[in-house]
């Protein structure tokens, strides 16, 4: 059997990571999101774009996996995993899952903004979030930004087509801890329905999926996900 997972900042909310949408925790609740992810932003304020995905990065090295996480890497025991996630965090691969496709970068990779080099220099520390911070520069005179895909840059190829192929292939596909309000990534659930494909959203709030959805579980991920292999045959009836 093969298991396509399409993960959003909500199945990493329980290991503390605020995600973005989240108006009293979410990150943008602090900033303007237009300054901070777009390309845009960063042409207009590197300094600034540069200090707040530093402070996440360095955020995510004092969190860990949580069941949720770690029950997508057990199901790798029963079936093919396949996980296609919008975030930009590792946790899924920290919990073990060995197919992990990230539709949006990644905080744990830094490129140069010119010549494109990967960049596997030194990070500065930042113990506490400051507002600005001058990124490193490159060999060629760049500026080293991280490699997470801004609003108006395109996804990356090679995860986008992994990505379609895994829901084309699944058995079942389960939506969790996402908005479903950003695409092209929240056009995967779709695709699959279309294909006749079963889709579980997992997410205690409603979306704009929850309608179009097979079932929806309305529990959070680390509540809902380690028992959820078991459950599929009642849920899908
Ligand atoms: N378990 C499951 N879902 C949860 C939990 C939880 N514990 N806590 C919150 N959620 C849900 C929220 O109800 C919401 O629907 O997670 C979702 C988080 O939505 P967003 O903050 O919009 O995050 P996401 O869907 O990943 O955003 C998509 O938008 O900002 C861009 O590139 C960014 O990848 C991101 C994309």
């Amino acid at each position: 059997m093969q298991l396509t997972v399409l993960s959003g900042a909500g199945i990493s909310a329980e290991s503390g990571v605020p995600t973005f949408r989240d108006v009293e925790t979410g990150l943008w609740a602090k900033v303007d999101p237009y300054e901070i992810s777009s390309a845009q932003g960063w042409s207009r304020h590197p300094e600034k774009v540069w200090a707040w995905y530093l402070w996440r990065h360095n955020l995510m090295q004092g969190v860990e996996p949580n069941s949720g996480h770690r029950a997508v890497a057990a199901w790798q025991d029963h079936a093919e995993v396949h996980v296609v996630t919008q975030n930009v965090d590792n946790l899924h691969e920290r919990a073990g899952s060995e197919r992990v496709y990230h539709l949006h970068g990644s905080l744990f990779e830094f490129r140069c903004d010119r010549c494109q080099r990967e960049y596997v220099g030194r990070l500065p520390d930042m113990p506490e979030p400051v507002e600005t911070m001058p990124p490193p520069e490159c060999q060629c005179g760049g500026l080293i930004r991280p490699n997470v895909v801004w609003f108006g840059e395109p996804l990356p190829d090679t995860a986008w087509q992994k990505s379609v192929d895994a829901v084309n292939n699944a058995d079942v596909v389960i939506v969790v801890g996402t908005s479903s309000i950003v695409y092209p990534a929240a056009g995967l659930p779709e695709l699959a329905l279309a294909n006749g494909i079963p889709v579980i959203e997992v997410n205690p709030e409603r979306t704009p999926l929850s309608d179009a959805a097979t079932v929806t579980v309305r529990e959070s991920a680390a509540g809902a996900l380690p028992t959820l292999l078991q459950r599929l045959p009642s849920l899908l009836g």
